[in-house]
């Protein structure tokens, strides 16, 4: 009977092992499965909502933030967002990619002024190999001839301007077609 009670907690423990195990195995597999974005925002753009609103809305940045992080959770996206008015800050970011080796699927970036300066921040961007959206709130194409050049959409999947904070979502919900397609 001894032997009986010792074979059949063995069995237990080796039962609750095999369990244990399997429950990680899905929590492991259901992290693989679940993309990755990063939304970046470039200078000024911390002011949204007060900074011109004629031009850029009355939607502030973490109100923009909350409504994507919403719609991301119901398509099982992650988004990490990052808002900086300081360019080297802004490239260390996108470098932690490589550096960290952060799981990012895709970026969606809105750079703001630099999107007609900043040679380094497409080096960064096109250094992670990352695919990218690029989005503006503005239609910067309706605007001064300096903003019609942009150093950023050549090499994006495909950009966004001129339907304010809509855009961020739009990107968003192309993203999670392009995750379709990917899988
Ligand atoms: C912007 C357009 C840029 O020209 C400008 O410098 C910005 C915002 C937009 O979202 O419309 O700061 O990127």
């Amino acid at each position: 009977l001894n032997i009986l009670c010792s074979l059949l907690e063995i069995i237990n423990w080796l039962l609750l092992t095999v369990q244990i195990l399997f429950v990680k195995m899905i929590r492991v597999r259901k992290t693989e499965l679940k993309k990755n974005i990063l939304i970046l925002n470039g200078p000024n753009l911390n002011l949204l909502g007060v900074r011109e609103p004629d031009l850029y809305g009355a939607t502030s940045l973490v109100q923009i933030e909350k409504s994507i992080k919403k719609i991301a959770d119901s398509y099982n996206i992650t988004c990490e967002f990052f808002q900086t008015n300081h360019e080297g800050l802004m490239i260390d970011k996108i470098h932690e990619i490589i550096l960290q080796d952060k799981l990012v699927d895709l970026i969606i970036i809105n750079p703001a002024a630099w999107t007609h300066t900043s040679v380094a921040l497409r080096d960064a961007i096109l250094a992670v190999k990352t695919p990218f959206i690029e989005v503006h709130l503005s239609n910067i194409h309706a605007r001064e001839d300096f903003r019609h050049h942009s150093y950023f959409s050549d090499k994006a999947l495909g950009v966004i301007c001129g339907f304010g904070a809509y855009g961020y979502q739009a990107a968003l919900q192309f993203a999670a077609e392009f995750f379709k397609k990917d899988s």
